[in-house]
């Protein structure tokens, strides 16, 4: 089975990324020389980081951020194209069923990105203790109403709900999450194709194609296997003509899969799980995971740490996604796409 020890073995995304010059869409570092060493974690094991030398190999830092400013810039100029010809805007539904504090967050940031493009975005806030039926009611609303055309369920949702069932009642056309069984499963048949895919592994393989990184013939590997991320990334990765695994909870030797990947993606949760003994010298490592991990230093208290072991992956891999900046980003930009395209479908614009 895969380790769960959290290992401390990587320092702020922002100050690394203050030490890289941009150029031409990829990040290079700038020279450095010397040893440091990170404190010891709680769980007793502690990394020694050897800064690299100007010599050193390093990987480019997909920078997941400026791509889905693109993104966001693009559809805000088709957005008001589309207003424009047809006197139509988008409009994307998101319930929220009770008070989870990260839900909140997501949700705030998905309203602000809909303004800055210019869809129009319609929240409902739903009491924790609403009940299964008000909550398919609220959907069935939503379905129902012509200026709406994505509908998102913030999960996870209150235990007393049956998740399936929810999903199961958002509009097949609507699905802008891609989470309707009916889009997951024509996304895993040969020959079929989704209305909808999920954003975050679409926001992953978006930024494989943004940095040229070949799929096609390639060995690619992913850890997690949820509804969500890990496995529509692996059915996303197999449609692109990619050899998969799929590595979770209860595989043996995960590094020894991973070893053999030349595009790994990793949706855990676990910080640092993955050490750069895991990857294969170039390979492309995709980031999902995001844990808060306390840290008194900083301002909040906490910073966001991803499965991979940052520092150690940088210096094996050919590329490498931070956290945060890296998925994340991609995920909103890749929903704003979705719900874009419905309301193209819908009003059959081109
Ligand atoms: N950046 C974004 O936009 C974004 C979006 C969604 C999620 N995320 C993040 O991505 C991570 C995964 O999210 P999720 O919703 O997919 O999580 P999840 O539903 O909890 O799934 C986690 C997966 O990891 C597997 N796993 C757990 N421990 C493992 C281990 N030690 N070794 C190998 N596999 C292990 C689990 O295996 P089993 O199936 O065997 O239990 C499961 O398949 C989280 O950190 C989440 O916050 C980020």
């Amino acid at each position: 089975m895969a380790s769960m020890i959290f290992t401390d073995c990587s320092t702020s995304t922002m100050s690394r990324l203050n030490h890289l010059n941009r150029l031409n869409g990829a990040f290079l570092p700038r020279p450095c020389v010397g040893k440091l060493s990170l404190p010891r974690t709680a769980s007793g094991r502690g990394c020694t980081l050897s800064i690299r030398s100007s010599s050193s190999p390093s990987a480019i830092v997909i920078n997941g951020k400026a791509e889905a400013k693109k993104i966001k810039d693009d559809i805000k100029i088709e957005v008001s194209r589309m207003k424009e010809l047809i006197g139509v805007v988008p409009g994307l539904a998101v319930i929220l069923v009770g008070e989870n504090k990260e839900s909140a967050t997501y949700v705030r940031n998905k309203k602000k990105a809909c303004e800055y493009v210019g869809i129009k975005s319609f929240e409902l806030l739903l009491p924790e203790d609403s009940s299964e039926e008000e909550v398919l009611k609220s959907v069935s609303g939503f379905n129902d109403d012509p200026s709406v055309h994505g509908i998102l369920v913030q999960l996870p949702l209150p235990s007393h709900i049956d998740e399936q069932n929810i999903l199961n009642a958002v509009s097949i056309e609507k699905d802008v999450d891609g989470f309707h069984p009916l889009n997951i499963g024509r996304l895993a048949m040969r020959g079929r194709e989704p209305l909808f895919v999920p954003c975050t592994p679409k926001g992953c393989i978006e930024l494989l194609h943004r940095y040229n990184i070949v799929i096609k013939g390639k060995r690619a590997v992913v850890i997690g296997r949820s509804n969500i991320v890990g496995m529509p990334a692996a059915l996303l990765l197999q449609r692109e003509d990619a050899t998969v695994s799929i590595i979770h909870s209860r595989t043996e030797n995960p590094e020894e899969i991973t070893r053999e990947a030349d595009i790994l993606i990793s949706a855990v949760g676990q910080p640092n799980m993955v050490r750069g003994s895991w990857i294969k010298p170039g390979a492309a490592v995709i980031d999902v995971g995001i844990k808060r991990v306390e840290d008194s230093s900083t301002a909040r208290g906490y910073r966001l740490v991803g499965d991979i072991c940052y520092e150690e992956a940088s210096k094996v891999a050919s590329a490498i996604t931070p956290v945060p900046d890296g998925v994340g980003p991609m995920t909103i930009a890749m929903l704003l796409s979705n719900t874009f395209t419905s309301t193209k479908r819908f009003h059959n614009f081109q």
